[in-house]
């Protein structure tokens, strides 16, 4: 059994949901995520064919082309989305990634789910790529599918990307079925992380739980070595480049700024997720005018939060806070006419959000726990004018790279006050100082590098195998 394409992409979702608009017609919008915002770009480029769920369940779609991309839908019932995706997905594995923020469920027919549908995504992919092919397979939702399909396509060379935090070995310990995701993921022949903490914590798993043979970053398993390796994600610099030097986008940000009158500007943008810290960074906004550090007028934050995962309880429950917290605050500290909040759920284009970015004093990203963070890398990417401040959690992935960002605790609602007001306040001599030297690592890396990286380490040959026998 083998398909016509040498390079596949499988994630979760495809890069593009379809949706039924109130006349009933159907149309396809960018999904949402930091894994389509990297992935997307690189796949036009390639033309490769991309496995993916078009985000509605039950719906059954045939193979089609878009924007470039070679799309193969993979259908998910509405018990798999309850069980797989809602359930295990982002009620087991996402809280307990992200450092056990909110209480991970740990749910056996959840677990049935997600090796039912990963069993289905890997036949698929199975199906679809050609004689010796390569298949790059994206995160949590589908760590069982590298194992699974190397049993069913023993030609193919198989990769991995995780594109959230890997947990520690204390934390991962928690879960029930601990083996079973290891042995998914080693079906792989390279593992790639955002970050070497990561790939350290799944060598050192590998060995413990396993009692796999490893050396270094390599674990020898079933007579090969798996490589896991750190590739820090990067955002499409030349896209971002072009965007925020469009004549448009340049007027919609000067517009946006009018809109405001002489008030600073903060920004958050995030998906609606706890793990984004959304909470903590309003209450230390909100008590600098409290404590008479700011009025109302002299600075405004637009919290921009893409809806997400909406009937995960989490995510219901998050919503309800933070709309409660906006008013809260805006009923404490806002004038007539002049909220110091604005609030919009909803997601916007490309366009709008690097006017938004171009428009932002302070961009405000303060998540608890983040495997990159795109959000903050996008920002920087724009400001060619070397304005703007970027308040950033060291708990981002992307801390690690802007070592030249305001960084916070977002835990320590102090010390996130102080930055906010340091961002503001500081000099635009030395915002530009900092924006310069955040600039020059952002736009040192882009996605098409990152891409050829990985896949080149990809197709290197392992190590010989005496090694891997001999290895401790
Ligand atoms: P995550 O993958 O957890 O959502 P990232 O910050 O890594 O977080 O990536 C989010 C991506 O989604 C970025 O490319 C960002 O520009 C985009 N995005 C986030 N919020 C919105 C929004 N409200 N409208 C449109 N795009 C958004
Ligand atoms: O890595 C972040 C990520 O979870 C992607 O895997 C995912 O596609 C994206 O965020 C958005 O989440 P969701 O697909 O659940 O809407």
């Amino acid at each position: 059994m083998s398909g016509a394409s040498d390079f596949v992409v499988v994630a979760n979702r495809l890069p593009v949901d379809r949706v039924v608009g109130e006349n009933g017609e159907p149309s396809w919008r960018r999904s949402p995520g930091g894994l389509v915002s990297a992935i997307a770009p690189l796949m036009r480029r390639r033309h490769g064919t991309w496995i993916g769920w078009a985000g509605s369940p039950d719906e059954r779609l045939e193979p089609f082309e878009e924007d470039g991309m070679s799309l193969v839908p993979v259908v998910q019932t509405a018990e798999d989305v309850e069980l797989y995706y809602e359930g295990f997905s982002n009620a087991t594995l996402w809280p307990l990634y992200h450092d056990v923020i909110a209480p991970p469920v740990y749910d056996r027919s959840m677990w049935d789910a997600y090796v039912r549908v990963n069993q289905r995504f890997a036949d698929v992919a199975a199906e679809v790529a050609g004689k010796d092919g390569v298949v790059w397979v994206q995160d949590y939702q589908l760590q069982l599918v590298p194992a699974m399909l190397r049993r069913l396509r023993p030609d193919l060379r198989i990769g991995f990307f995780l594109h959230i935090p890997f947990p520690p070995l204390e934390l991962f310990w928690q879960l029930p079925w601990r083996r079973q995701i290891l042995e998914g993921l080693l079906g792989a022949d390279l593992v790639g992380f955002q970050l070497p903490g990561a790939a350290q914590n799944f060598v050192r798993l590998c060995r413990r739980l396993l009692d796999a043979r490893t050396f270094k970053q390599d674990v020898f398993w079933d007579g090969r070595t798996v490589r896991a390796r750190a590739f820090p994600i990067p955002v499409d610099a030349e896209e971002l480049r072009r965007l925020s030097a469009d004549e448009g986008v340049r007027r919609r940000a000067a517009e946006i700024r009018e809109d405001f009158g002489d008030a600073r500007l903060l920004l958050g943008v995030d998906r609606l997720d706890y793990t984004k810290g959304i909470t903590q960074r309003l209450e230390a906004f909100g008590e600098l005018f409290r404590d008479g550090e700011l009025r109302p007028g002299e600075a405004t934050f637009i919290q921009i939060a893409t809806p997400s995962r909406e009937r995960v309880e989490q995510y219901q429950l998050l919503r309800d806070q933070i709309e409660q917290q906006v008013g809260h605050i805006n009923g404490e500290h806002g004038e007539l006419g002049t909220p110091v909040i604005q609030y919009l759920h909803t997601s916007y284009d490309r366009a709008e959000l690097a006017a938004l970015f171009l428009a932002a004093d302070v961009m405000v990203v303060t998540p608890l726990r983040d495997g990159m963070n795109l959000v903050a890398k996008e920002y920087v990417a724009c400001r060619e004018d070397l304005g703007g401040a970027l308040v950033l959690s060291e708990f981002a992935g992307a801390a690690a790279e802007l070592k030249r960002a305001y960084q916070v605790n977002p835990y320590d609602i102090d010390g996130l006050k102080q930055a906010l007001l340091d961002a503001l306040r500081d000099h635009p001599s030395e915002q530009g100082r900092r924006m310069r030297a955040m600039r020059r690592r952002v736009l040192e890396h882009d996605v098409d590098r990152w891409a050829h990286d990985f896949l080149t380490a990809l197709e290197e040959p392992p190590p010989p195998t005496a090694m891997a026998r001999e290895a401790v």
